[in-house]
């Protein structure tokens, strides 16, 4: 890994903005119109709340991906900033409008609509090359939303590992369902591969956790780190050995949303200050536990003040001084 950087993350891809309808009076139905009781337009994404929490607990964080010339694109940029992180590597698509995420909440359970826009158009060539050499580590998550850049991954992988650059990639959820991910070929490039149980399972064809594990083993470049809820997350080595380390269970969750993205936060903070994988993990599982004590993916990241508060208030776990 490189000793400097001017950013210790660049958060590569997906971005875009969530409008959240609340209190809404029934499902949708085609020819009728309802009402929804509240509405919240925010900034939305995965990679977005990473880079959110990764800032927050004090890595120096850039986002380098697309969005449009627009009034959505003006609200994610002016979002990131104001959580911390650069927005000079973000690129203004003239030809194609910010995405977002039509979020239908009904009760506890929800149902997303998602037109990708700009994310889905940047591939390697529209990157700033310079971001190779100023990053020490790139992540990339919600790789089956973004077709150009999932085309273009052998060449960001090219780039990455001739500057020294590492890198870490959480696939999330395929909206289409077709698990068109080739391992074999991809994660030997990827120093840290973190998905949940469900889209690892997906990605290898099986539903049982440890073949899963056994099938990707032969090609992991150094680790994987795969989340498996309320239950916690399991670290697998690239020598094959794995280590499960339950969560820091909170038995009064707000919401969950965000967790996964938190957790990511919480271990690439960790990996890019040079610590331990485990030390890592545990730093994972605390920040996703610390994210489902308040509502959405960033509630709880308003500070490392109220993160370590939190932590040490509701969990009884401090911080060590390396993190
Ligand atoms: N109810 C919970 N209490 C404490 N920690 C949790 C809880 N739910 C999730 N986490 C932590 O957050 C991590 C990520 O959550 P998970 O739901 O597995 O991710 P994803 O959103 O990617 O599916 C888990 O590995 C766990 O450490
Ligand atoms: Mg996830």
């Amino acid at each position: 890994m490189k000793k400097t950087g001017k950013y210790d993350v660049v958060a590569l891809g997906e971005l875009n903005v969530d409008i959240i309808l609340n209190r809404i009076d029934g499902f949708p139905e085609i020819g009728k119109e309802k009402f929804a009781g509240d509405m919240t337009v925010t900034l939305g994404s995965s990679t977005a709340i990473f880079a959110a929490n990764v800032a927050c607990l004090g890595s120096k964080t850039a986002f380098a991906g697309m969005i449009g010339d627009d009034s959505f694109g003006s609200l994610v940029e002016k979002s990131l900033a104001a959580k911390g992180v650069d927005t000079g590597y973000l690129i203004k698509s003239g030809k194609y409008a910010t995405g977002a995420t039509i979020v239908m909440s009904f009760g506890e359970d929800r149902a997303n609509l998602t037109y990708q826009g700009a994310m889905d158009h940047m591939g390697f060539a529209d990157l700033d090359r310079k971001l190779f050499e100023e990053a020490k580590h790139i992540h990339i998550s919600s790789i089956f939303m973004q077709s150009e850049l999932k085309r273009d991954l052998p060449e960001v992988f090219a780039a990455a590992e001739e500057a020294g650059v590492t890198l870490s990639m959480d696939t999330q959820w395929d909206p289409v369902e077709k698990w068109d991910f080739d391992f074999k070929s991809l994660l030997p490039h990827i120093d840290i591969f973190m998905p949940n149980e469900t889209e690892l399972g997906h990605i290898v064809g099986t539903s049982d956790l440890d073949a899963a594990v056994a099938a990707i083993v032969p090609y992991l470049k150094r680790a994987a780190v795969i989340k498996c809820g309320s239950r916690g997350s399991l670290l697998v080595g690239k020598d094959g050995s794995t280590h499960m380390l339950p969560s820091f269970l909170n038995r009064n969750v707000v919401d969950a949303i965000g967790a996964g993205d938190s957790f990511n936060a919480g271990f690439i903070h960790g990996f890019v200050k040079g610590l331990e994988l485990p030390e890592c993990q545990r730093l994972g599982n605390l920040s996703g536990a610390v994210n489902t004590t308040a509502a959405g993916g960033t509630g709880a990241f308003t500070s490392k003040e109220a993160f370590e508060k939190t932590a040490s208030e509701v969990f009884g776990v401090s911080l060590s001084s390396r993190a």
